[in-house]
């Protein structure tokens, strides 16, 4: 097998830089020589964080938001993935055109969701290309299926609140909550929904489309099976070895992150006893409205856990009244190390949005959780959690007509999963028994080591 050379492309945030960090660094460990295509802004956080990943080279160019680029809001979405395309797929272009100049072309191009242009790019090259997806394989599936005859019967289903769907090859049932939030009737986000479709449409028109996901075998056997014409492979979690299979101890975090704290939280946390601290994180994206944040804090003071909040500065103001009490009875950092904090031994629970990061470290950590989802593929993924993976418990979002969690809600979930009741107890269980799966799927040898290795063959072959 000749030498590989891998062009890896990310959307520039913090869920989709994590994981193609780590893939980036699993391939270099198997001898790969790869080079990250990603912006100025990346670029930056990734030295600021002094992480050296030895052997990685990264590309930058510019998508006209040197300082990073933050806005919520739709439109701006649109017209920011619009641009990218545009700025990125020049980059690229230039990028292997030099690299076959020099004599050292690339061997594949692996990208991740949003970028659809990326196979496009890689196809006038006759290179070949494999689409990274950075969230569950049921997500996947759910898009796919959407775009390849189940339009209708999602859209006339998904308005009916207690309806149940079924879809080929998926072995459980959905209630329009479980699905993504882009399907859902009250969706705001325009930009999505176009851009998986774009997606589909370039992995069609390839003659043998290969989706890596960032799942690992044993969690979603059914849905890397349920589409025909695409082979999705299992490489996952993308965690750093330090947290997951213990290989490498220094490689302790993902490497690019966008926002930075301070980290006396360890010290914290080393002084609290074994499994009693709450961590709180609604991931890189999600700024929650004033009394969604009112009602945490509400719930986190009256359960009497310690407990550990991130905060981000754009979500810090809307707790400002209830802030002496809550640095009284627990931690608030802005950003913390997540995976650090999830593998202490002082962890017992983990309050998330279930953003699919989030998911598979709270997996590998062998962490309970309560889910609480926000939007995108976090409403599917809480739905796994609670109903097929059952190592949490789902906050109720529909028992207040604003879609508030009230105080009541939050602190009884609390209660479940930081009990000692059977309830509590089979929680933790099973999440320590997705903990060694993961272990297993990683070491060389398991599953995901395998399936990686295996797709290394298949594209240095060229079959
Ligand atoms: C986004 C989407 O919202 C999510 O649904 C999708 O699955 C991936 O892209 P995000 O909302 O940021 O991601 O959530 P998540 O996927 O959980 O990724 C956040 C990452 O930031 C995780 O790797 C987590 O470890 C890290 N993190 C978060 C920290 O390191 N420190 C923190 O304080 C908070």
């Amino acid at each position: 097998m000749a030498h590989q050379r891998f062009l890896l492309i990310t959307y520039p945030a913090q869920g989709h830089i994590n994981p193609s960090l780590q893939f980036a660094k699993r391939l270099i460990t198997l001898g790969v020589h790869v080079t990250f295509a990603t912006t100025i802004h990346m670029q930056r956080c990734i030295n600021k964080n002094k992480t050296i990943i030895p052997g990685l080279s990264i590309t930058a160019f510019s998508d006209g938001y040197d300082d990073g680029f933050n806005s919520a809001a739709d439109v701006d979405v649109l017209s920011y993935i619009s641009e990218l395309k545009h700025r990125g797929s020049e980059c690229l272009t230039n990028v292997i055109a030099y690299a076959i100049q020099q004599g050292n072309p690339f061997t594949c191009i692996t990208y991740t969701l949003l970028l659809p242009w990326v196979a496009t790019v890689a196809r006038e090259f006759q290179l070949p290309s494999a689409l990274l997806w950075i969230q569950p394989a049921t997500v996947f599936d759910m898009y796919y299926f959407y775009f390849h005859g189940y339009e209708e019967y999602m859209i006339q289903n998904v308005k009916e609140p207690t309806c149940s769907l079924e879809l080929p090859g998926l072995p459980f049932i959905f209630k329009p909550r479980d699905l993504p939030s882009f399907f859902w009737p009250s969706n705001m986000y325009s930009f999505a929904l176009p851009s998986f479709k774009e997606q589909l449409e370039v992995l069609d028109l390839e003659t043998n489309p290969i989706v890596l996901v960032n799942t690992f075998e044993e969690l979603e056997h059914e849905a890397l099976r349920a589409i025909e014409d695409i082979r999705m492979i299992p490489i996952g979690p993308l965690i750093p070895s330090a947290f997951l299979d213990g290989k490498d101890p220094n490689d302790t975090s993902f490497g690019g992150d966008i926002i930075h704290g301070t980290n006396d939280y360890v010290t914290w946390l080393d002084s609290k006893p074994k499994l009693s601290v709450v961590y709180v994180s609604f991931g890189s994206l999600a700024v929650l409205p004033k009394r969604q944040m009112e009602e945490i804090a509400i719930a986190l003071l009256d359960s009497k856990h310690p407990f550990l909040w991130v905060i981000r500065e754009n979500n810090a103001k809307e707790v400002l009244k209830y802030r002496d009490e809550l640095e009284q009875g627990g931690k608030i950092v802005k950003w913390c190390s997540q995976v650090e904090v999830l593998s202490h031994h002082s962890l017992g629970c983990f309050v998330t949005h279930c953003g699919w990061n989030s998911t598979m470290e709270s997996l590998v950590c062998g962490v309970p959780v309560v889910a609480f989802p926000q939007w995108t593929d976090q409403t599917t993924n809480a739905k796994l959690i609670e109903d097929v993976w059952k190592s949490g418990v789902r906050v109720d979002h529909e028992l207040n007509e604003d879609g508030i969690v009230e105080r009541d809600e939050i602190r009884k979930c609390l209660e479940v999963v930081m009990g000692s009741g059977e309830k509590g107890q089979e929680l933790r269980r099973n999440s320590y028994k997705w903990k060694d799966l993961a272990k297993e799927a990683v070491k060389e040898g398991g599953s995901s080591d395998k399936n990686l290795r295996t797709f290394l063959d298949v594209v240095g072959n060229g079959k």
